[in-house]
C-alpha cells in the first residue's frame, strides 16, 4: 500500500469571498462547490441511492458493462486523474481493468471523502499507485501533477459534474484539461441527456427529501463556518427544469420577510426571493459532443444505458473516424 500525501484544501476563505459576492448581487448565487462539506457530501451519497435519482445507477451500469472496453481504448497503462471523485463508488469498475503500472489520481475538495474513499480503493486495489489530491478541480491545472510523463494522461470526469458549468465555462473547463492531458490525452466523461422534465424533475426532488436537505445544508454551513446570522428554516428548495437554457436550477426560496447578516452586511430577502445555488445541465449525445470539440476534443466512442438517460463518451485530440459510433447497454 502506497502512502496518501494529502496537500491541504485551498479553500479557506473562499466560502466567505463567495457566499459575500453571491449575496450582493441582484440575482442572489452562491457556487455548487460549496455544497460538499463533510454533512454535504454524505447527502450527496444519499441522493444517489434514491430511486429517483437515475443518473449515477445509469453511469455506473454503463460503467460496469463497458469498463473493458473503456480502459482498452483509454489504454489499460495510464495515469487516470479523477475530477471531483468523491466516494469514487464507479471507479472500481474502470480501475479493475487498468495495467499493475497505471496511477491513480483521484481529485476531490472534500478531505475526509477523499481519504475515505482513497483507502477503500487502495485496499481494493493494493498493487495500484495512488495520488490523491485535496483541491478543487477548477483550479487543478496549477497543480504539480507532472507525475509518470511515458504515460497517457487520461482525465476521468463522471457523473455529469461537467453541467455544473455553463456552455462557456464547460469549454474552458475542458480545454484545461486538454493542457493537462496534453496532446496525447483522453477524456472519459459522463453525460446527462435531454429527458422529460418529470423524469428530471423526480430526481431533483426525491421523495425521501434528500435533496431538499443538501441544498439547505448550505445554510447550515454559512451559519457554522461563516458566523452567518440565519433561519435554515426559513428557506426551502426548490428544483426545477428551465427548459431553454436545457437545465435543472436550484434555487434556496424565502419563505417570508427576512435578513441574513453576515460580517456587518444585512441582505434582505422579500417572501419568494431566491438563492441559485446550482444549474444542471443536460445534453443530448450529440450537442456534447459539439461543444466539446469547440475544445478540442474529438468523439472516439460513446456508451449509453439501455434506457438512453445518460452517456459516456470518450474522447480524443485527434481527429479521425471513431471506430464505434455509441453503444447501448442492455
Ligand atoms: C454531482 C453535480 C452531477 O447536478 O445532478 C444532485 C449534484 N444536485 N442533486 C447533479 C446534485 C442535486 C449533481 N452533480
Amino acid at each position: 500500500m502506497q502512502a496518501c500525501p494529502l496537500p491541504k484544501p485551498s479553500e479557506d476563505g473562499d466560502f466567505l469571498e463567495a457566499v459575500l459576492s453571491g449575496l450582493r448581487r441582484t440575482r442572489r448565487a452562491i457556487p455548487p462547490r460549496f455544497f460538499y462539506d463533510a454533512r454535504g457530501s454524505q447527502l450527496f451519497d444519499l441522493i444517489c441511492t434514491t430511486p429517483e435519482y437515475y443518473l449515477t445507477r445509469a453511469e455506473t451500469a454503463i460503467l460496469n458493462q463497458f469498463g473493458a472496453q473503456m480502459a482498452e481504448m483509454i489504454g489499460a497503462s495510464c495515469v487516470l486523474i479523477e475530477l471531483g471523485s468523491g466516494s469514487a463508488v464507479k471507479t472500481p469498475h474502470l480501475l479493475r481493468h487498468l495495467d499493475r503500472d497505471a496511477v491513480y489520481v483521484p481529485i476531490d475538495i472534500c478531505a475526509p471523502h477523499l481519504q475515505q474513499s482513497t483507502q477503500q480503493l487502495n485496499r481494493q486495489f493494493p498493487a495500484m499507485r495512488m495520488l490523491p489530491l485535496c483541491a478543487d478541480y477548477l483550479q487543478l491545472f496549477s497543480l504539480p501533477i507532472d507525475v509518470h510523463p511515458n504515460l497517457r494522461r487520461v482525465v476521468f470526469f463522471p457523473g455529469s459534474t461537467i453541467g455544473n458549468c455553463t456552455p462557456e465555462e464547460a469549454v474552458r473547463l475542458l480545454r484545461q484539461a486538454a493542457h493537462l492531458t496534453g496532446s496525447n490525452g483522453a477524456l472519459l466523461i459522463g453525460v446527462d441527456g435531454k429527458k422529460s422534465p418529470e423524469i428530471l424533475n423526480a430526481a431533483y426532488n426525491d421523495t425521501a427529501g434528500h435533496t431538499a436537505a443538501f441544498n439547505l445544508n448550505l445554510l447550515t454551513r454559512m451559519r457554522r463556518e461563516l458566523g452567518a446570522r440565519l433561519d435554515p428554516d426559513g428557506f426551502s428548495h426548490y428544483a426545477y427544469y428551465n427548459a431553454a437554457p436545457g437545465r435543472m436550477e436550484m434555487h434556496l426560496v424565502s419563505r417570508r420577510r427576512q435578513v441574513i447578516r453576515l460580517r456587518g452586511e444585512t441582505f434582505h430577502f422579500e417572501e419568494a426571493a431566491t438563492i441559485h445555488t446550482e444549474n444542471s445541465y443536460k445534453y443530448t449525445p450529440q450537442e456534447f459532443q459539439h461543444l466539446a470539440r469547440k475544445a478540442g476534443w474529438h468523439t472516439k466512442m460513446s456508451w449509453a444505458d439501455r434506457d438512453g438517460l445518460f452517456s459516456v463518451q470518450y474522447m480524443s485530440l485527434t481527429a479521425g473516424e471513431p471506430r464505434h459510433p455509441s453503444r447501448q447497454a442492455r
